[in-house]
């Protein structure tokens, strides 16, 4: 089952709603592209891969959805579209990488009728969500060389197949090794505000049957300290050219603890999660969300009322924690200057494809 698809029969967006889980399993549907981008701001769907393919559905849908005949009406139409989805949520990169490559098809003089592009922008979203699985399995492959048997690995928030299409990124690495039959067992922060670890990582965890025991965000550091951590592993919402990573709110801490202790410290990062435009992690755009996430837990108040709250969904962990970087192209260390841009262009060439 995969996070978000296409239904080819009713033509709308499916996705499963991750703000029900892990209690309740329900996937909701949309037949109108403003519906997808809320679902998007909502967190219906998160997580930067899966946020990437969402509105490049979403793409294809607002075209289904004109009624334009000619085609300059339909890229006005679309243009539209795509500032209302490119709004859904700032740090994502995946999200503004999918819209512009729809875009940029849309607008290929190949498509001359409205109707071509209607069928070229569904086959491209078909095709950033079928590679999404296809390059994390590969990501997966490439990170699993990093663990060894009788690890434990500390991660943080949820970057596995709800993340992304299918399969994963950091999460991808740990199924990955534990496919090779390496004896691990995870550290799960559970990830206040959103509780994306406790909700869903363990959700996933459980579903594959490897051993983990979710912890308060507090602890990591204790567990860094005292020797129980062997390798922090991440997801990225966008990394910087220069290696500087977003990612969900406390992984700046995780990785200046993982510093002072010795212990590796990798980001598992599709290129598509690769802001080359940008030079460094300051320029990232840092989401604020409502204060109530923080002032409440799963609806249901744990502070005085009348309180303000900050709530930062993500920060940035400058590239000098950054032990390594994963991607389909392999592991990227420094420096990331040079060694992220030589990863973004092998991709672009296909060559983690060959590989397979
Ligand atoms: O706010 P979320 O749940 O969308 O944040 C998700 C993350 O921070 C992930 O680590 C990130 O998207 C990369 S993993 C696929």
């Amino acid at each position: 089952m995969r996070t978000v698809y296409w239904d080819y029969e009713s033509n709308t967006v499916k996705l499963i709603d991750q703000r029900k889980l892990p209690f309740v399993y329900e996937v909701a549907e949309f037949a109108d592209y403003k519906d997808v981008a809320r679902s998007i701001s909502e967190m219906y769907v998160r997580g930067a891969p899966a946020i990437g393919a969402t509105a490049a559905f979403g793409m294809a849908l607002a075209a289904r959805q004109s009624n334009a005949t000619m085609k300059h009406k339909l890229m006005r139409e679309l243009e539209e579209a795509a500032s209302i989805l490119n709004a859904a949520r700032p740090t994502a990169v995946n999200l503004s990488w999918a819209i512009t490559r729809q875009l940029q098809l849309a607008g290929d003089d190949i498509y001359q009728s409205v109707d071509d592009v209607r069928q070229a922008l569904l086959e491209l979203a078909q095709q950033i969500a079928d590679d999404d699985v296809e390059l994390n399995r590969r990501m997966g492959f490439n990170g699993a060389e990093l663990i060894s048997d009788g690890d434990t690995i500390l991660h943080h928030c949820n970057t596995g197949a709800l993340a992304t299409v299918d399969w994963g990124t950091a999460l991808g690495v740990i199924f990955a090794a534990a496919e090779q039959g390496k004896n691990i067992h995870v550290l799960v922060d559970e990830t206040r505000p959103r509780l994306q670890g406790a909700r869903l990582t363990t959700w996933e965890l459980q579903q594959r049957d490897i051993s983990f025991d979710l912890i308060a965000d507090n602890a990591a550091g204790h567990f860094m300290r005292t020797g129980q951590v062997n390798i922090v592993l991440v997801g990225s919402d966008r990394t910087a050219g220069n290696g500087d990573v977003a990612n969900k709110i406390g992984t700046y801490k995780l990785a200046v603890v993982a510093r002072e202790n010795g212990i590796p410290f990798y980001p598992v990062v599709p290129t598509s999660t690769v802001d080359l435009l940008l030079a460094h992690g300051d320029l990232i755009p840092i989401e604020e969300r409502n204060q109530n996430e923080v002032l409440m837990a799963i609806d249901r108040p744990i502070a005085p009322s009348g309180i303000t709250a900050r709530n930062p969904a993500f920060d940035v962990t400058p590239h000098r924690y950054v032990t390594g970087i994963v991607t389909e192209s392999g592991i990227v260390y420094p420096p990331f200057q040079r060694n992220l841009r030589a990863a973004v262009e092998a991709s672009q060439r296909g060559e983690w494809r060959q590989r397979n």
